[in-house]
């Protein structure tokens, strides 16, 4: 068992949150970096050429609850705690598809993947926060889901990340007491597979917030929807 604090990161194995793994990591996070393919987060973590002792894979699937469940507890065996979960994991199938003509099956994938997923996950890994006295949990948001910003086009996308904020500024009321954080993070529009290759910002920016927000010191923040650490407006 590590003195280090211990981070789970979903979809650690491309994108903003491989970047993530190494940021949280080189801030001398212990980092269980997740996928729902354990062969790519092995290549991942092998590109990123951390040392072994620094980070450990782990497949999780966000979408499957067996997979949630299997992952946890594997995880609270070997390791007791985590202090951080960085619920990065998302899908966004519906890029300019309009809600009213948007076929149910997606815009459940969707749910169920960048919700549920974060939700359930939440939800495991609360009562080893509460009993520690100790947790940051980062929900990776947009401002796409923002009620102001809501309009036509990536429906099932931006209602995913609507209900997400939903869910951090619940969660966050419940705990608070217990030196939890729960606090929603827009990563601003980065160059992935998701952002594309026109987006303004690099996965180093991109990660910054969202590290920003998983180490936050035991004043900071709880409920908030923030950018660059700065809150912006849910
Ligand atoms: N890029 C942007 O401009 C932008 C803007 C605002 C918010 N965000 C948010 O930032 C986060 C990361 O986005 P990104 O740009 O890095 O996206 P990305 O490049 O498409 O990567 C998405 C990651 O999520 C994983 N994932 C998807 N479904 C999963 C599942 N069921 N179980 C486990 N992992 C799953 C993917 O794994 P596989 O390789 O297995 O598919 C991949 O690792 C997301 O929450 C996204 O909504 C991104």
């Amino acid at each position: 068992m590590t003195d280090k604090k211990i981070a789970l990161v979903t979809g650690s194995n491309r994108g903003i949150g491989k970047e993530v793994v190494r940021q949280l990591v080189e801030k001398d996070i212990f980092v269980i970096a997740a996928g729902r393919d354990l062969a790519k987060v092995e290549t991942a973590l092998q590109e990123l050429a951390l040392p072994q002792e620094t980070v450990a894979p782990v497949a999780l699937d966000v979408a499957d609850e067996t997979s949630r469940l299997t992952a946890v507890k594997k995880i609270l065996e070997t390791h007791k705690r985590i202090d951080i979960l960085v619920n990065n994991a998302a899908i966004f199938r519906d890029y300019n598809s309009l809600l009213k003509d948007l076929s149910l099956l997606d815009f459940i994938a969707t749910i169920n993947t960048n919700v549920f997923g974060s939700l359930h996950l939440a939800q495991l890994i609360l009562p080893n926060m509460i009993k520690e006295s100790f947790g940051r949990i980062v929900n990776v948001s947009s401002g796409m889901g923002a009620i102001a910003d809501l309009h036509a086009g990536s429906g099932a996308y931006r209602v995913s990340k609507t209900a997400l904020n939903a869910i951090t500024k619940i969660l966050a009321d419940e705990v608070k007491g217990h030196n939890i954080k729960v606090n929603s993070v827009c990563p601003g529009w980065v160059r992935t597979d998701m952002g594309g290759s026109n987006a303004t910002r690099d996965v180093s920016q991109g990660a910054f917030g969202i590290v920003w927000a998983a180490m936050l010191p035991d004043d900071g923040p709880n409920g908030g929807f923030f950018r660059d650490g700065k809150a912006i407006s849910f």
